[in-house]
């Protein structure tokens, strides 16, 4: 029989979409559901994004572009890293992806042979381990329960480490908890990381404009300098200008490696097509209040979430302070049952909820959390509201 490649029967469809799909069947069937599952920003950007794309139509060559990016678009991003205190890039330190995604599954491939080990914690973002397992690499997972507010200590740092990985992957703020690391916690961790020179760096800080309380965001370059000569910084238009659709996602780092990421552009999709590069320069360079507002609002319905979730006996949740994720440690349902349905864990407690309450949230096993759940907040706020009462109903009517 013909047969696919082996590295398929290590490829999974997102978990993730498999919760939104069953929330969408229900919403099909007629059912009021409130979808906390999916992890999209749930706004637009501003008139001048849509001004620049029809613009571009207007002297739209219809030909290939650039395999590492226009040249205004790597500066676009360049002016942001500059503004973020990230000094002396150039053009030739950066590359463009199809997102983020596209962009790690590049990085992972540029770095990663099969068997070489990759490290990040847990709670991860699912697509880490399905891009490392695609790639036949050896993950080493680095637990961070709730414990620890989810976070990576140096210690534990330090001790996976030892192994020299060819790849650490950092992710802050982070999907799916919404911890963010103080600046002190990056200065820590970025002193360990100086003691391991044999590992490449790459941190997932897409959302980086998504922070609050104050925090600020850091990343381990901005502590030590001397780590960039092996740190990749991931960046994506998706979250901060509520354009995943568009599919613009950005690399900077050692001209070594935004080289390789070219040469692997120049394979696999060419360029990025000129009317998304210019909607992404005018988000990136225009009026930035809507993104302003949206974090924000995001910071507010966070203290909703924070608030229905901790008023429900039992159930604790880490304070977020970036992204719009909350990741509720569930495990006091586990054992208990719902109309007469035995809760054993995260899975069966999700799939409950959507049933009885018509509330989608994602198990957290999906994130390498099987205590939790993840709730991805930016939803109409009126079913934001409606989505949290439902959820407390439900965790009152366990047995
Ligand atoms: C942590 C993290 N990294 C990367 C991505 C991918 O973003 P993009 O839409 O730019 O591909 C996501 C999307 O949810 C994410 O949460």
């Amino acid at each position: 029989m013909l047969q696919l490649a082996q590295r398929m029967s290590r490829a999974k469809p997102s978990a993730i979409m498999v919760i939104a799909d069953r929330a969408r069947q229900l919403k099909a069937a007629g059912r009021d559901v409130v979808n906390f599952s999916i992890g999209v920003p749930n706004f637009l950007p501003g008139e001048h994004v849509y001004q620049a794309a029809r613009e571009a139509l207007k002297t739209d060559t219809g030909g290939y572009g650039s395999n590492r990016g226009r040249d205004d678009l790597l500066d676009a991003f360049l002016k942001h890293l500059h503004e973020g205190g990230f000094q002396g890039y150039k053009r030739n330190n950066c590359a463009v992806a199809i997102g983020a995604k596209h962009m790690l599954y590049n990085l992972a491939e540029a770095l990663l042979d099969p068997g070489d080990e990759i490290v990040f914690a847990t709670p991860y973002w699912t697509s880490y381990v399905d891009i490392a397992e695609i790639l036949g690499a050896k993950i080493t997972l680095l637990p961070c329960p709730p414990e620890q507010n989810y976070k990576l200590t140096p210690v534990q740092l330090d001790k996976a480490l030892a192994s020299k990985p060819k790849v650490f992957l950092f992710n802050n703020p982070s999907n799916p908890t919404g911890m963010v690391y103080t600046k002190d916690e990056i200065a820590a961790l970025a002193a360990v990381l100086v003691k391991h020179p044999d590992t490449w760096i790459i941190t997932d800080d897409i959302y980086n404009r998504m922070v609050f309380d104050g925090v600020g965001y850091h990343n381990f370059v901005q502590a030590k300098p001397e780590l960039r000569e092996r740190t990749v910084i991931v960046d994506s238009i998706s979250k901060t200008y509520g354009m995943p659709g568009w599919r613009v996602g950005f690399m900077v780092g050692p001209a070594k490696i935004a080289q390789a990421v070219v040469t692997l552009n120049s394979n696999h999709i060419t360029s990025l097509p000129e009317v998304v590069t210019a909607a992404a320069v005018a988000a990136m360079t225009g009026p930035q209040d809507v993104t302003v507002a949206k974090c924000a609002d995001f910071a507010a319905r966070r203290d909703e979430v924070l608030g229905a979730l901790l008023a429900i006996p039992g159930v604790k949740c880490p304070r977020p302070q970036g992204a719009f994720y909350a990741f509720p440690d569930i495990s006091i349902a586990f054992g208990k049952s719902h109309n007469g349905k035995k809760i054993e864990n995260d899975t069966d407690c999700c799939a409950a909820l959507l049933d009885a309450k018509g509330v989608a949230c994602v198990p957290g096993s999906a994130f390498g959390e099987p205590r939790s759940l993840r709730i991805s907040y930016t939803c109409p706020r009126a079913q934001l509201t409606s989505g949290l009462a439902r959820m407390q109903e439900f965790f009152a009517e366990l047995k």
